[in-house]
C-alpha cells in the first residue's frame, strides 16, 4: 500500500534532525533525573565536549514542536523566539518545523550575548553565583559561550540560515526592550538564570498572542538557579493563572488566555 509519503516524509525528517541536534543518532542522551554529580559529568562529554547543537533532551524538542504545530494548526499568529540558543539546536529545529510546514510569514528570533552566561549579583543570587564561579562552569563548560559565528554555521550546515531567521546579539536586558518584535506565538525561555529569565518576561510576555506559548527550560531547577523564582514573581505580579504544564522534571510551559 502506498503511504502518505508527504506527512511521513516530514515528520522523518523532523524526527531525524531532533536525533543530530541532540547527539542521539547512536549515543543516549543524559538523564535528567540522574543525581547532580553523575549527571553533570555525562552532561560534559554528551553536550559540551561532543557534536550536539542543542542541550534539550529529546522531549523538550517534542514539546517545542507540539507547541509550534498547535499554533500552526490554530492559526495563533507571531514569530517564535529562543532566548538562550547555546550552539542554536532548538532555534534551528524552530526554522525547521516552520519551513516544514510552510510557515513562510513567521520569523525564527535568536537571542544570545553569544559569549556566554551574564555573571550573576552574588548578594542577589548566591546559588547562581556559586555555580557560576565554580571549576566545572569557567573550565570546562565556558560558561555556555558559543559565537555568533558558529550558530549562523550551524543554522547554514542544515540549510536554514534565511531571511526568516533573526539574531540579536547581546545581553537581554539590551536587546530585548528595542528588538523590533511584533508578535509571538511560540517564546521559548532558556536563560538559565532569575535576570534573563525576569528580562525575556517582562520585555516579551505582552507581545506573546492569545493562544500562544511560553516555555521555561528550567522552571524546575533549585539547586543552582532561581529561574522559578522569576517566573513565580511575574505570573503573581500580572495575575497569570494560566496552568503551568510539565514536559520533564526541569521544563514547564503554560498557554497564554488572556
Ligand atoms: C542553557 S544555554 C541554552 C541552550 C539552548 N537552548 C539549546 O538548545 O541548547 C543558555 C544560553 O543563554 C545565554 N544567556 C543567558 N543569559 C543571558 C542574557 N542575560 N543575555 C544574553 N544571553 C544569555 C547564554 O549565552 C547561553 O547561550
Amino acid at each position: 500500500m502506498l503511504m502518505n509519503s508527504a506527512s511521513t516524509g516530514s515528520e522523518l525528517y523532523l524526527d531525524l534532525l531532533k536525533k543530530i541536534l541532540t547527539n542521539t543518532l547512536h549515543a543516549t542522551e543524559p538523564d535528567v533525573d540522574e543525581i547532580q554529580e553523575r549527571f553533570v559529568i555525562q552532561f560534559l562529554h554528551h553536550y559540551i565536549q561532543g557534536p550536539a547543537i542543542s542541550m534539550l533532551p529529546r522531549c523538550r524538542l517534542d514539546n517545542l514542536q507540539a507547541c509550534l504545530t498547535d499554533v500552526i494548526a490554530r492559526n495563533i499568529p507571531g514569530d517564535c523566539i529562543e532566548t538562550g540558543v547555546w550552539r542554536g539546536g532548538a532555534a534551528i529545529f524552530m526554522r525547521a518545523v516552520l519551513r516544514t510546514y510552510n510557515e513562510a510569514d513567521r520569523l525564527v528570533w535568536v537571542a544570545d550575548s553569544f559569549e556566554g552566561l551574564p555573571e550573576p549579583d552574588a548578594e542577589r543570587f548566591p546559588r547562581e553565583a556559586k555555580a557560576y564561579h565554580g571549576a566545572m562552569m569557567r573550565k570546562a563548560f565556558d560558561h555556555l559561550a558559543a559565537s555568533l559565528e558558529e550558530v549562523q554555521a550551524n543554522f547554514k550546515a542544515f540549510g536554514l540560515l534565511d531571511d526568516n531567521v533573526r539574531f540579536l546579539k547581546g545581553w537581554f536586558k539590551d536587546t530585548l526592550p528595542k528588538a523590533p518584535i511584533e508578535r509571538l506565538a511560540v517564546m521559548r525561555l532558556d536563560g538559565d538564570y532569575y535576570e534573563s529569565t525576569m528580562d525575556a518576561l517582562t520585555n516579551l510576555y505582552d507581545k506573546v498572542s492569545i493562544g500562544g506559548y511560553v516555555i521555561i527550560d528550567d522552571y524546575g531547577e533549585d539547586s543552582w538557579t532561581y529561574c522559578r523564582q522569576a517566573v513565580d514573581e511575574f505570573r503573581k505580579l500580572r495575575g497569570i493563572s494560566d496552568p503551568m504544564v510539565q514536559v520533564d522534571r526541569p521544563c514547564f510551559f503554560w498557554r497564554r488566555s488572556a
